[in-house]
């Protein structure tokens, strides 16, 4: 099955994503990690998205298409995908269901995490994330410690769009370009609402009770 992992930054897209991989075989695709890790390698994209990014502001729907084409077209991902920032704009809503077309998948359910805006901020504002395991912390609400996160300290980084002026534009960009596909899913009949605003393992038991049913 291919989900979506859908809501405002800092909602918690990549920490459930993180707890669903574990539980089930399923790979996440994170555009924002994607281009993240080309403005780490400084690749020609990496230098041309760089400034995009840091202002929160989106991605050409182009190039991240085609970043996606990559992942649905590789036989290796064949019906087993958690979208986590994509589709961010209509434009992407059609370009995927037209390569799941393609490649004969559909989706099969967009978890829709609702988290108020106050809350997001201040997510954010703590977030921490191990540049070695990949594990996302936060320093005032789940911080690491011995028990949760084995890697030295050195390896914990903020990230280059986390600061409150920028979080502010990316929650508008957010509210104006990317709520309003929620829509499309709503009328497909696979949008399932989630308080994201309870503590991560309450949201993390009630994705995986959900999914659990679907396999069955
Ligand atoms: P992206 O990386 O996707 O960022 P985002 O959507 O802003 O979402 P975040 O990653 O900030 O939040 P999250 O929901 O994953 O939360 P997390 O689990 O980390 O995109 C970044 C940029 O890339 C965009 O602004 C854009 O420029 C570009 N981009 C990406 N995709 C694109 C696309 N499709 N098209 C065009 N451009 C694109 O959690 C956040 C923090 O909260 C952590 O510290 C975590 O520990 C904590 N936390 C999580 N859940 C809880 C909880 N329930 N209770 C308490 N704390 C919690
Ligand atoms: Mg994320």
């Amino acid at each position: 099955m291919n989900l979506i992992i859908f809501g405002p930054p800092g909602a918690g897209k990549g920490t459930q994503s993180n707890n669903i991989i574990n539980n089930f075989d399923l790979k996440q695709v994170s555009t924002g990690d994607l281009l993240r890790s080309e403005i780490k390698i400084q690749t020609e994209l990496g230098k041309k998205i760089e400034s995009i990014i840091s202002s929160g502001e989106l991605v050409s729907d182009d190039v991240v298409n085609s970043l996606i084409r990559k992942i649905i077209s590789d036989p290796k991902n064949f019906n087993r995908l958690i979208f986590d920032g994509y589709p961010r704009t209509i434009s992407q809503v059609y370009s995927l269901e037209n390569l799941l077309k393609e490649f004969n998948q559909k989706i099969s359910i967009v978890f829709n995490l609702n988290v108020d805006k106050d809350i997001v901020s201040k997510r954010v504002n703590g977030r921490v994330i191990c540049t070695k395991c990949f594990k996302i912390f936060n320093l005032y609400l789940n911080p690491p410690n011995p028990s949760n996160h084995k890697c030295e300290k050195k390896y914990l980084e903020k990230r280059i769009d986390d600061n409150s002026k920028i979080i502010l534009n990316r929650y508008e960009t957010y509210v104006k370009k990317t709520k309003p596909i929620l829509d499309c899913y709503n009328k497909k009949g696979i949008l399932l609402e989630i308080d994201g605003n309870q503590k991560i393992v309450k949201i993390c038991d009630k994705i995986r009770e959900i999914l659990e049913n679907i396999r069955d």
